[in-house]
């Protein structure tokens, strides 16, 4: 049996769910959702997987509100790590790999250079906490799993969590006249749900597990990033860089989060860069006056 012929998508509503539907279209995803399938109900997700034995089931849900994770540590292991971990046992006893989302925050961002898989994880807040601990309880049942960490997503859906996108919010200010303060002091490799997505479906088709770094190619600032949304989208804004220590949340964050996808290049595959993926989404949104 082959692995993309029965995929399944948990949390296929979200953001980046939207965009892993649609690169696996061609396999009729199987869409697991709350509240059927809850990562806080282990028994709800046994009894899916049992009943449909889907060879490949794609886990992009998380509780990811970096600032209440802070504050609602509890919540947070319960989805990101006990929820992965019973996913991974129903996954396993289903017959069915596993392919998990994780995150940049899982570094510290100390290093000034991408961070190849094989980097050592050293989270920084209860969210990156929970979210390398769920990597963690993933492998302790078996070989068939991915993890695939990624960046900055943004995505034609919009963040079920934000109700909205960084660029968007980035145009509505603008648009507003507001004077935009960005932080200049983290660098990022903002990526395109869309191209995340194509780069998770050529990792599963090469059938070699492991963990990969699935990121928009290239770096910036989000201060940079922002500049370059009000450039590809031909907008005048009132916009000065600020350093994180004047913009005050709860939740520490890297510095440097910038993931080398060395696994993907292994694969002979190469996402495009984060002023394509930029470009590409602001076209699909309507939001493109300019040319890029
Ligand atoms: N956003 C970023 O910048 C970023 C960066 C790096 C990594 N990531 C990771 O990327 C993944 C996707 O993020 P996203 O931006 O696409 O998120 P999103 O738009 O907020 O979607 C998250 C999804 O998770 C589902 N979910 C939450 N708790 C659940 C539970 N207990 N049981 C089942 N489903 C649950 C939500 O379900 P409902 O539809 O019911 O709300 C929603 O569909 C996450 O693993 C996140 O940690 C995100």
């Amino acid at each position: 049996m082959a692995l993309l012929d029965r995929v399944a998508v948990v949390g296929s509503r979200g953001q980046l769910g939207v965009d892993v539907m649609a690169a696996f279209a061609d396999r009729a995803p199987l869409a697991l959702d709350r509240p059927a399938f809850d990562l806080e109900r282990p028994e709800s997700m046994a009894a899916l997987l049992a009943e449909h034995r889907p060879t490949l089931v794609i886990n992009t849900a998380a509780f990811h509100d970096v600032e209440r994770c802070e504050t609602e540590p509890a919540l947070a292991f319960a989805v990101n790590t006990l929820g992965a971990d019973a996913l991974a046992a129903a996954c396993r006893d289903a017959g069915a790999a596993l392919m998990h989302v994780s995150t940049d925050y899982v570094f510290d961002g100390a290093a000034r250079t991408p961070y190849p898989e094989s980097a050592p994880p050293a989270p920084l807040s209860a969210y990156a906490i929970s979210k390398a601990a769920g990597e963690r309880m993933i492998a302790r049942h078996g070989d068939a799993w991915f993890v695939v960490r990624t960046c900055g997503l943004y995505g034609v859906a919009g963040s079920r969590v934000k109700g909205t996108t960084f660029a968007e919010t980035m145009l509505r200010k603008a648009r507003a006249g507001e004077h935009i303060r960005v932080v200049s002091d983290q660098t990022v490799a903002p990526s395109h749900t869309r191209d995340v997505a194509q780069g998770m479906r050529a990792i599963a088709e090469s059938e070699r597990f492991g963990i990969y770094h699935v990121t928009n190619a290239g770096a910036c600032t989000w201060y940079e990033f922002a500049a370059e949304i009000f450039r590809q989208a031909g907008i005048a804004a009132h916009l000065s860089p600020i350093s994180s220590t004047e913009f005050t949340t709860r939740a520490r964050r890297p510095a440097y989060s910038v993931l080398a996808n060395d696994g993907l290049r292994a694969i002979g595959y190469a996402m495009p860069t984060w002023q394509q993926g930029l470009h590409d989404y602001l076209l699909a949104k309507g939001l493109l006056t300019a040319p890029a």
